[in-house]
């Protein structure tokens, strides 16, 4: 059986085990779309140099637009025989118009054409996630404007640390998705890069202008060396890498989410349609996007071990190793995208409890900090301060009240220095309001940086 488009040397067609176990158009048939636009470029490219006529290049052109027509009306059919995406196309196209079909790949081989269609195929999902995540940092910054005022506790080791606002927090998951936009396009920069010319590995014999298709694809250069061309997939291992890193941010921002919507915090609620509930407890309203996005975050870390380690052991140029790059890309793209998306629609509708918030910063001392600042203006060490204060921290612990609960003689007996206006730093607002610079979570500061953050939009 020589229907397989490389049968010549062949006297059997596959085993049907082999041929189940190598095919991949039950997967890459997804790059059908720009496989189509790479061919129509190159064949437009061969015409240009003179390997094809103007005549041939139109039949060509209309023939692969038509089949790209039955592919996106779901009228194509295709055969795992035929291996990949590619040649599933070519054979196709030689049954629409003849022997002409035979001429496309000229100058090319699979190897540089299934790395230029994951360029183009990951370049437009590039672009549409750093949409999606700039849409998502929209949402942080409105809703940090909208919370600038909102108390909370801060915390470290999860223990009540210092008075910060939620808006200052929703401005902290903001920077980080700002510094995921920006790995995102260097990534894209990378990625969007020229391999075909490199033929299968040592480039071809034919005159061809690999400028010429670069422009007409819209790569902002050629790859130089064909034997790098068609067997790195570093530019992929980059996205994947970029995107573990928007799951790591997600996932610890749900882990948050997770925590704040428990009755034992109470901070936020999210819409019922964005929860789910139990088939036994009839009182459950859970947040499973959250943990479901901390949950995919472990598929995508894993696929970059998966694309590393698949990596690591090429010899130059070409294996067919390279062939199970497709699904781990093909997974992270569609995962990051549904969490960023769904997020991006999630936030601007969280419920925040500012008297929640506000009280559970009212517990733990959170201004102590605050009354040893307040010593150390008045002339004691900060270390001596630490200690004054801890003990009367220890002595509020001990009568069962807040810091700024406990009377002026009292505190008074804890450090001379202390004297009435103490209780403006002992407020949770005295406390975020002094701290009143760049990057300090005061609420003039949180509307300052949240107007920056909306600049780099
Ligand atoms: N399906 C292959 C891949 O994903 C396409 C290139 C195959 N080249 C080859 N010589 N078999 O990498």
């Amino acid at each position: 059986d020589s229907h397989q488009t490389w049968g010549g040397r062949f006297s059997e067609g596959p085993d049907a085990r082999v041929a189940a176990f190598t095919e991949s158009v039950s997967f890459d048939a997804r790059l059908a779309a720009h496989d189509i636009r790479g061919s129509i470029a190159h064949a437009r490219m061969l015409a240009r140099v003179g390997v094809l006529t103007d005549a041939e290049f139109d039949a060509t052109a209309a023939g692969l637009e038509a089949i790209g027509e039955r592919i996106r009306a779901g009228d194509f059919v295709w055969d795992p025989a035929l291996e990949d995406v590619h040649m599933n196309i070519e054979a196709r196209l030689t049954e629409d118009i003849g022997a002409l079909g035979k001429k496309l790949h000229t100058g090319r081989s699979r190897n540089d054409q299934i790395a230029t269609d994951i360029r183009l195929w990951l370049r437009d999902r590039l672009d549409a996630l750093s949409a999606e995540v700039a849409r998502l940092r929209a949402a942080l910054v409105d809703l940090a404007e909208r919370e600038a005022d909102t108390i909370m506790p801060g915390f470290t080791h999860m223990q009540v640390a210092q008075p910060v606002t939620f808006g200052h927090h929703m401005l902290a998951w903001q920077a980080m998705l700002a510094r995921d936009s920006e790995r995102l396009a260097e990534v894209r920069a990378r990625v969007n890069r020229l391999p075909l010319g490199a033929a299968a590995l040592a480039g071809t014999t034919f005159p061809i202008d690999r400028e010429m298709v670069a422009a007409e694809l819209g790569f902002d250069s050629v790859i130089d060396n064909s034997l790098d061309a068609v067997s790195d997939r570093d530019f992929a291992i980059e996205f994947v890498s970029a995107a573990a890193l928007v799951m790591t941010h997600l996932s610890r921002f749900s882990e948050e989410l997770v925590l704040w919507m428990s009755p034992a915090f109470g901070f936020v609620d999210l819409p019922d349609r964005y929860c789910t509930g139990s088939s036994i407890m009839p009182q459950k309203k859970n947040p499973d996007v959250a943990e479901l996005v901390r949950g995919k975050t472990a598929r995508v870390n894993g696929h970059l071990v998966s694309l590393l380690t698949l990596m690591k052991g090429q010899p130059l140029a070409y294996n067919r190793d390279n062939q199970e790059d497709k699904e781990p890309i093909f997974d992270v793209a569609d995962t990051v995208m549904a969490s960023v998306a769904l997020y991006a629609d999630m936030m601007p509708h969280v419920t925040v409890y500012a008297d929640t918030c506000r009280e559970a910063a009212r517990q733990g001392f959170a201004t102590a900090t605050d009354l040893a600042d307040y010593l150390v203006r008045r002339g004691v060490a900060f270390r001596d301060a630490h200690e004054i204060v801890g003990q009367s921290v220890q002595h509020a612990i001990r009568v069962g009240c807040d810091l700024a609960e406990l009377d002026l003689a009292t505190l008074q007996g804890f450090s001379e220095h202390i004297s009435a206006d103490v209780y403006e730093v002992l407020t949770l607002e005295g406390s975020v309001a002094a701290r009143d610079h760049i990057g300090g979570t005061a609420p003039a500061q949180v509307r300052a940086a949240a107007a920056r953050a909306r600049h780099t939009l």
